[in-house]
């Protein structure tokens, strides 16, 4: 109850956000949500799946009840997100042909599949978002030569269907939609795991300066991808150098930089010793000296979920509440990274 709430340590610096689901937005969850973040992201109920499992027909409702409570509770949003290959319809860019098996749509096809989504979601949630993860997880684990970045395109439905331009055109469809409100200032996102080993954030890196530095040219010097999310889903021996060097990496490009699914895996089976949990908690500290040195060109860090217990990797205690929504260090290294450290 005296705990010192998160976003006001960093209320200076960035927005601090949470993953929700519609029972977080309740009772004690929703107290805790209110008290220490000031931005959400829907965990699952504005991915492509929820929005249009059918084609053609957009199924709003859930997601809309989430995000208007969420900005009542005086909440920002997050939009999370426009294109992936997973927890996206298989319609989208596949069919069954004539002897049953499954096969890719054409380009064409699938591109329109592509754009209407999106430009159909960008438009719906208008202004209550103020950024979108337009394509998420579109780089392989780890790229062989990251100078090559279209060889090191995860070998996704929408790759195949429709080619290596796909998150090119994702992004220009949504920036279409933006174009025609220019009052909305909404940040367009590519948004990416792993981002610390070094060779995919420079295949990312690529990417991203190829497909801006295009757009600029006709554009007066515009951004297409105006952000990039590394989310963070890291454990206790992930290498603070690399986050900083990827993030360093990040910034030069002149893109903000947002941290969007944070957490840090220790123990295993449910079990977290006291001396893992401060090791987990140090590397929270670590982390969070980083971010706020780095604060001007970072827009929102939010951690992927609550607790311990409804984390998507509940067993190996990534969060920053354990199951009975107890403080851990975790949380203590991330308000008072000096003290801990
Ligand atoms: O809603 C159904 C429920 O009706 C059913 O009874 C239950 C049984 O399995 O499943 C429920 O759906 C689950 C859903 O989460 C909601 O809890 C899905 O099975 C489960 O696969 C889904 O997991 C989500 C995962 O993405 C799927 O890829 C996690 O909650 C979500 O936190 C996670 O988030 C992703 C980001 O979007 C992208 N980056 C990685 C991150 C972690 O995987």
């Amino acid at each position: 109850k005296d705990l010192t709430p998160i976003k006001d340590v960093y209320s200076k610096d960035f927005l601090i956000g949470n993953a929700v689901s519609s029972e977080d937005l309740e009772g004690v969850r929703l107290d805790l949500l209110k008290k220490h973040f000031n931005v959400a992201t829907a965990g699952n109920a504005m991915k492509p799946d929820a929005l249009q499992r059918t084609k053609g027909t957009f199924t709003f409702d859930e997601a809309d009840k989430l995000v208007d409570k969420v900005l009542a509770e005086g909440l920002k949003m997050h939009g999370h997100t426009l294109v992936w290959h997973q927890q996206s319809p298989a319609w989208m860019n596949t069919k069954t042909d004539a002897k049953g098996q499954t096969v890719y749509l054409g380009r064409q096809e699938a591109l329109t599949n592509l754009k209407t989504h999106i430009k159909t979601v960008v438009e719906h949630f208008g202004k209550k978002v103020i950024s979108w993860d337009v394509v998420n997880e579109a780089m392989n684990d780890n790229p062989v030569n990251p100078a090559n970045w279209k060889n090191s395109l995860r070998q996704s439905p929408w790759y195949k269907a429709v080619g290596s331009d796909y998150v090119e055109q994702a992004f220009l469809a949504a920036r279409e939609v933006l174009d025609k409100h220019p009052d909305w200032n909404i940040k367009l996102y590519y948004n990416d795991y792993n981002l610390d080993n070094q060779n995919k954030s420079k295949a990312v890196y690529n990417m991203v300066k190829e497909i801006n530095d295009r757009y600029k040219k006709t554009h007066k010097g515009k951004l297409l991808i105006d952000g990039i999310g590394m989310q963070g889903h890291y454990n206790i021996s992930t290498n603070p150098t690399n986050v900083q060097l990827s993030l360093e990496r990040f910034i030069s490009l002149g893109v903000e930089v947002s941290i969007t699914e944070l957490d840090v895996q220790a123990g295993s089976d449910f079990k977290l010793t006291d001396k893992l949990s401060d090791a987990q908690g140090y590397l929270y500290a670590q982390l969070f000296k980083i971010f706020k040195a780095h604060a001007k060109s970072i827009a929102r860090i939010t951690v992927w979920g609550m607790d311990d217990g409804t984390s998507w990797r509940s067993s190996t205690n990534p969060l920053l509440f354990d199951k009975n929504l107890q403080a851990k260090p975790a949380y203590y290294g991330v308000v008072n990274p000096d003290k801990f450290m």
